[in-house]
Parts: C-alpha cells; sequence; structure tokens
C-alpha cells in the first residue's frame, strides 16, 4: 500500500495535499453550531448531484412528456419517489443550509479581510445556485412551474431598449414553451453543475490560503507554539471531521423526516398548481416562487411607482438586483475594528436583528397575495434591509466595541 502511495506521490502530491488540506491544516478550537453548515452545504450538493443523475436516466425534457415522465418517475420507476423527494427536499435544503451559512459569515464578520475572496466566491455560488433552482423548477412542466418562469422571464423585459430581445433570447420562443424547457434542461444538468463544483473548489482553495475565521474573530495565526503550530488550532483531521460527522447525523435526521413524512411541506416545498400539466392557456390564481425566492420578489412587488419614465416593473427588477448586488460588496461597507458580533457595539447588533427579522418576514410577504397594507409593509422591510448595507459604514465606525481577547474563548 505504502509503495502504490509513493508512486502516485512521485507524480501526483497526494500526501502533501491531503496535508495541507486535513491532516495538517489546523482549525480554531472554538468552532461551534454554525460551523457545519459549509460541510452540510457540500453533502447536499453532493445529493443533488447523485440524484439528479439518476432522474436525468428517466427524465424526458420535452414539453410533450416532461409531466407525464415525472409521475412515471413517482409511480413506476423503483426508488423513483425516493430519488425525485431526495432530490426535491434537497433542493430545500440547500436553501437553508446556505441561508445559515451565509448568516454565520454576516455574523461573524468571516467576510472580512483577509477572507473577502472566499466571501466573493460564496456569493457567486449563491447567485448560480438560484439561477440553478430557477431552471430545476421549470423542469416538472407544472403549472407553477410554467408560471413560474413566464413571470422571472418576463421581468427581463422591464429593461430599457434590449429588454424584449434578451427575454426572447432567453427562451427561444414568444413564450415559455418545450425549446425553453429544453435549453433549461441543459443548463441546469450540465453546464451549471460544472460551474458550481468549479466554484466550490475556488471557495474551499481560498479558506485554507488564509485559514477560517471563528466565533471570537480572531487570528489564530498570531498566537504560534515552538513548532510553528497556532495554540488555538487543532489539526482538522480527526477532530472536524469527527465533529462534522455528528451534524451529519443530525441533519440527515431532519431530513429523511421530511423526505418521508412531509416531501411537499404544506406547499411550500413543492407547490400545489404544480401537480396539474403546464397549460399556457390558464394562468394559475396566484403565483409565488418557492419560499427561498420569497424575500426577493416581495421587494421586486414593494416597488409600486414609475419614476424617470421608467415603469414599477423596471425599478422593481432594480431593487431586486441591487438587494442580491449590495452583498456583494459587504466586505467593504464594514468598518469595524473588530470581526465577531461579539464584540461590535449595540448598534451592530440591532442592525443584524432587523436585518433578520425583514428578510424572513419578506420571505412571508412573498408567499402570500399581495394586498395593499402588505405592500407598506414590504416597503418599509425593503427600506430596512438595504439601510442594514448602506449605514454600515457609519454604525460600524460611531459605536464603541468591546475588547477583543488575546486567545479564543470556549
Ligand atoms: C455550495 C455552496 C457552498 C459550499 C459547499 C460551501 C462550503 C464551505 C465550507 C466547507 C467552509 C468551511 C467550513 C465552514 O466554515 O462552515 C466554508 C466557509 C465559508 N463560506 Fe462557504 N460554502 C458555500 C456557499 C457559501 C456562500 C453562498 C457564502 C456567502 C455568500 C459562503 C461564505 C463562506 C465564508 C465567509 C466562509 C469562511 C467562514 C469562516 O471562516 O468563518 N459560502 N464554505
Amino acid at each position: 500500500m505504502s509503495k502504490l502511495i509513493n508512486w502516485i506521490d512521485e507524480r501526483l502530491p497526494i500526501v502533501e495535499a491531503y496535508n495541507k488540506h486535513l491532516g495538517q491544516y489546523y482549525a480554531p478550537k472554538n468552532f461551534n453550531f454554525w460551523y457545519f453548515f459549509g460541510f452540510l452545504a457540500m453533502i447536499v450538493l453532493v445529493n443533488q448531484l447523485v440524484t439528479g443523475i439518476w432522474l436525468t436516466m428517466s427524465y424526458n425534457p420535452t414539453g410533450e412528456g416532461a409531466f407525464a415522465s415525472v409521475e412515471y418517475i413517482m409511480r413506476d420507476v423503483q426508488w423513483g419517489w425516493l430519488l425525485r423527494y431526495l432530490h426535491s427536499t434537497g433542493a430545500s435544503a440547500f436553501f437553508v443550509v446556505i441561508y445559515l451559512h451565509m448568516f454565520r459569515g454576516i455574523m461573524y464578520g468571516s467576510y472580512q479581510k483577509p477572507r473577502e475572496l472566499i466571501w466573493i466566491f460564496g456569493m457567486t455560488i449563491y447567485l448560480v445556485l438560484m439561477a440553478e433552482a430557477f431552471m430545476g423548477y421549470l423542469l416538472p412542466w407544472g403549472q407553477m412551474s410554467y408560471w413560474g418562469a413566464q413571470v422571472i422571464v418576463n421581468l427581463f423585459g422591464a429593461i430599457p431598449v434590449i429588454g424584449e430581445d434578451l427575454s426572447l433570447w432567453i427562451r427561444g420562443d414568444y413564450l415559455i414553451s418545450g425549446i425553453t424547457l429544453n435549453r433549461f434542461f441543459a443548463l441546469h444538468v450540465v453546464a451549471l453543475p460544472i460551474v458550481l463544483l468549479g466554484l466550490v473548489v475556488l471557495h474551499i482553495l481560498a479558506l485554507h490560503e488564509v485559514g477560517s475565521n471563528n466565533p471570537d474573530g480572531i487570528d489564530i495565526k498570531k498566537n504560534k507554539d515552538e513548532n510553528g503550530k497556532p495554540k488555538d488550532g487543532i489539526p482538522f483531521h480527526p477532530y472536524y471531521t469527527v465533529h462534522d460527522l455528528m451534524g451529519l447525523g443530525v441533519f440527515l435526521f431532519v431530513f429523511c423526516i421530511v423526505v418521508f413524512f412531509f416531501p411537499e411541506m404544506g406547499g411550500l416545498f413543492l407547490e400545489q398548481p404544480n401537480f396539474e400539466p403546464a397549460n399556457p392557456l390558464k394562468t394559475p390564481d396566484h403565483i409565488a416562487p418557492v419560499w427561498y425566492f420569497t424575500p426577493f420578489y416581495a421587494m421586486l412587488r414593494a416597488v409600486t411607482v414609475d419614476l424617470f419614465g421608467l415603469d414599477a416593473k423596471f425599478w422593481g427588477v432594480v431593487v431586486m438586483g441591487g438587494a442580491i448586488a449590495i452583498l456583494f460588496v459587504l466586505p467593504w461597507l464594514d468598518r469595524s475594528p473588530v470581526r465577531s458580533i461579539r464584540y461590535k457595539g449595540v448598534l451592530s447588533k440591532i442592525a443584524l436583528a432587523t436585518l433578520v427579522v425583514s428578510f424572513v418576514v419578506l420571505g412571508y410577504l412573498g408567499i402570500v397575495p399581495a394586498t395593499e397594507g402588505r405592500t407598506l409593509v414590504a416597503q418599509v422591510l425593503t427600506f430596512l434591509y438595504f439601510a442594514y448595507f448602506i449605514l454600515m459604514p457609519f454604525y460600524t465606525r460611531m459605536e464603541k466595541t468591546k475588547p477583543v481577547p488575546e486567545r479564543v474563548t470556549g
């Protein structure tokens, strides 16, 4: 065995890679619950890839056959129902895990110098993941697949001058059709997964170059022992591999309960109208995207005024795009001398709590039909969401921070 390893190692440095990324990779010893989600995101990604490949074996990517082929997978293909529920529940689990992972990064200031690039790769992953989920949702070719895609692709039409041509180019037709389904299928099963995988590799390489942050936001490389190892660090393997396995156990327990008992999650994970085949002649009463898009959808609908000769839909798209774009520049908005929320001042704590409440309530408002009152609430919350970012350079500089300890605390 060791001869074989040596033989390979002389041609491809696997031992060096193992040491760099696992055996000799020193991670802070104070990781908590929030540090499970990066690993869990990888697990969910693998689940999506594997179940996706097997679904593709029985799925028919045509306007005529798609809906029936999904029913065939659910009823006739052996274990097909399980493959499909693992994949559809996996999509929602992906966003649960990613939102918690992003929140951790925001809470502990993990995006701050020197981890800006990890954050930028993460945000790019998030964008690609949204595109991946959106295209995947068209594939069952149900009513919500069809009309959801219709609404979103039509949004591009709001862009002045090129908008109409752009949405025509995306659809490949004058309305969502089998042609659109076919190209979304190609992007969903081949192009975007490759991009996602590549980005995850870059995300991890960038992380391992500078090392992980931790709940105290302390740089563990500043305190090294006589062997040059960080005093507050422990080798990733075996300590965190075992630790992460425990997180995986808890995650799988919850995930399986959903897959086996609540795969539709009361219409949140699989929406009711999607059990009817797509019908271009019948618009559903109420069109709403899947839950993970609804905070942004609520922001889109919150914009109701025409400005500078451009209609509200255009400005809605700008606000929605801006809500995601502003996250990219987060590392340059935070001027605090400390990283973690533990040592930031009271203004940062209020701001973070407001951000979370706004995002969650906007998520709810994006699911339910709009009324005048709800639109007003959505407008206020959209304003608060942006305030978190736009005011950040000011409140992070103004507030009094707590002293950061020399060594990590428990
Ligand atoms: C497929 C999606 C993703 C995967 C597989 C992934 C994986 C990971 C892993 C394994 C880690 C190290 C363990 C941990 O800190 O939890 C990590 C760290 C990190 N990720 Fe991600 N990630 C993903 C998406 C994202 C997104 C969307 C963002 C933010 C926009 C992000 C931002 C970060 C940051 C800032 C860190 C460093 C955290 C720290 O050191 O405190 N990641 N990621």
